[in-house]
């Protein structure tokens, strides 16, 4: 695992928008995974940025992103379609077609999971995976306790990952119960993993996350096993560890 640091947030997000950009270079019809979260929206604002400013397109890019809430039709200003579309599939080149997300409308949500993994490994599987950290260590919607070894399922998820989320919703009571995720397997697959960490909210979680006990307790620490992830955090994030 390589710690980059960054002095703030806004830095974390020009650190972390380069290493996506250079990516979208590289390889040009990569497949990104992303993720949601206050944590990648300045990130997102520099991709656009860097878009109208610089050019770099993503007409042959596909994306798959890790979660959606159970319930939440995709025009739903809380679903995670909305948020994706709103923070930068509507603002760079990228043809609508080519971003997925696992349907949290779907009548078979099981069905709807095994669909998303097929999916991902029909694009030939995840060049780079951006994962934003849950202040209980999930990652995408994987709560504590969550084997590694599971695919893209069904989690109910945890009071204290509600609560946290509750301040996009108009209330606790309208926060999901149910998300689909994908499984910390699926992640695990990914070619190269980019994990951000922001703000004294997350230090406690980070320093937990350095002391490198693998525990399906922190579904972070997980990444200590995979060969190439790189953690982005700032300042703020890094105080505990
Ligand atoms: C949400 C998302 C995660 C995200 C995490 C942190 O529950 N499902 O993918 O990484 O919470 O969010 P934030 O960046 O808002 O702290």
């Amino acid at each position: 695992m390589r710690l980059i640091e960054a002095a703030n947030y806004e830095e974390m997000c020009a650190k972390a928008a380069n290493i996506i950009i250079f990516q979208v270079k590289e390889k040009t019809d990569s497949v990104l995974g992303l993720a949601t979260g206050s944590t990648m929206m300045g990130v997102y604002k520099q991709l656009v940025e860097d878009h109208r400013q610089n050019g770099t397109s993503y007409r042959n890019v596909r994306t798959v992103n890790l979660d959606e809430y159970i319930g939440l039709a995709p025009d739903h200003p809380n679903s995670y379609r909305y948020y994706m579309n709103q923070y930068l599939f509507s603002h760079i080149d990228i043809p609508l077609s080519q971003t997925y997300i696992p349907n949290g409308a779907s009548s078979d949500v099981e069905a709807e999971c095994q669909r998303y993994e097929q999916l991902i490994e029909s694009l030939g599987g995840i060049d780079l995976q951006i994962l934003g950290i849950g202040r209980n260590g999930h990652i995408g919607f994987n709560e504590p306790g969550t084997p590694f070894s599971v695919p893209t399922h069904v989690v109910e998820l945890a009071p204290s990952t509600r609560q946290a989320n509750a301040r996009f919703f108009p209330s606790l009571e309208e926060v999901p119960r149910q998300a689909i995720t994908m499984g910390i397997a699926t992640i695990m697959k990914s070619r190269h993993i980019l994990l951000l960490a922001s703000g004294t909210a997350k230090a406690a979680i980070m320093a937990k996350l350095f002391e490198e006990t693998v525990t399906t307790d922190v579904p972070a620490s997980v990444l200590h096993t995979h060969p190439n992830v790189t953690v982005i955090a700032d300042q703020e994030a890094l105080s505990l560890v």
